[in-house]
């Protein structure tokens, strides 16, 4: 039995999408949760400044006694895993967008994908939708300004339907049935996207794989938390904590730390 927290951080909010998915799967664990919200959007940086940010996540993980690490962020994850994974010992879990599943069960030969312009320009996707969707046709889309007014808690706002209207209409004109949400933050969207999206359209996204995953590699190193008291969950924010917890939902709280 280890009680060591897992650690999870991402550009901001967005990750506490994959937190909820972790939690479902592995109820048992302790975790840390950290939203590097003052420093969103991670997709508008270049690799160097995103690697030095993810650096910078992961040594206070480490500081706060965590046993493994979830890269709750596509671009984190596509332009920064590789050297984590180089620079410390302990086990990382990244996230990337599931071009693989689209392309495979796609029927209309034709899949889009959002995500932001630091996944969709990664050496890291590219091999990826190489390797996966050769054959297909993938409607590729930066999801400009959406992170932004998740951040500022402006989810359900007239912008973002605007906004997704246009990155939309290219997709279902060229008859998608499958949209791939390549970024953690948009698993938010997913009740304004149905709404928008025609009714056979089907949205997936990498959550469950993630916290599958990092059930798989706590077993195998045998890092499993087998307690049978409540586990505990910390949100830490170097923005507005509220955002956050208006993202969790009662019974969480969220605190700001200056990271
Ligand atoms: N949530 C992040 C992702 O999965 C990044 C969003 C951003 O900061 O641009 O890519």
């Amino acid at each position: 039995m280890n009680p060591q927290p897992i650690g999870i951080f991402d550009s901001g909010v967005g990750g506490t999408s994959i937190w909820k998915e972790i939690n479902l799967l592995l109820p048992n664990e302790n975790t840390i949760y950290l939203a590097d919200s003052a420093n969103a959007p991670y997709g508008l940086k270049g690799k160097d400044a995103i690697i030095q940010l993810s650096t910078k996540n992961t040594e206070l993980l480490i500081e706060k006694g965590c046993k493994l690490i979830v890269v709750a962020c596509n671009t984190a994850t596509t332009n920064a895993i590789n050297i984590l994974r180089e620079s410390y010992k302990i086990p990382f879990i990244g996230i990337e967008p599931a071009i693989k599943p689209a392309a495979l069960q796609t029927q209309t030969h034709a899949v889009g994908i959002l995500a932001t312009k630091g996944t969709l320009s990664s050496e890291l996707f590219s091999k990826t939708s190489g390797l996966f969707a050769r054959n297909i046709k993938v409607i590729e889309r930066v999801g400009d300004g959406i992170v932004e007014l998740i951040e500022s808690g402006q989810l359900y706002s007239e912008e973002m339907k605007t906004l997704l209207k246009l990155y939309l209409q290219p997709m279902i004109d060229a008859n998608i049935d499958y949209l791939v949400l390549g970024c953690t933050h948009y698993p938010y969207l997913i009740p304004i996207l149905i709404e928008l999206l025609p009714s056979h359209v089907k949205i997936i996204d990498s959550g469950e794989a993630v916290a599958r995953q990092t059930k798989a590699i706590l077993e195998k190193n045998n890092l499993i938390n087998t307690q049978t008291k409540k586990a505990e969950h910390q949100f830490f924010s170097n923005g507005n904590p509220d955002i956050m917890k208006s993202l969790l939902g009662s019974g969480y709280k969220a605190d700001y730390l200056d990271f």
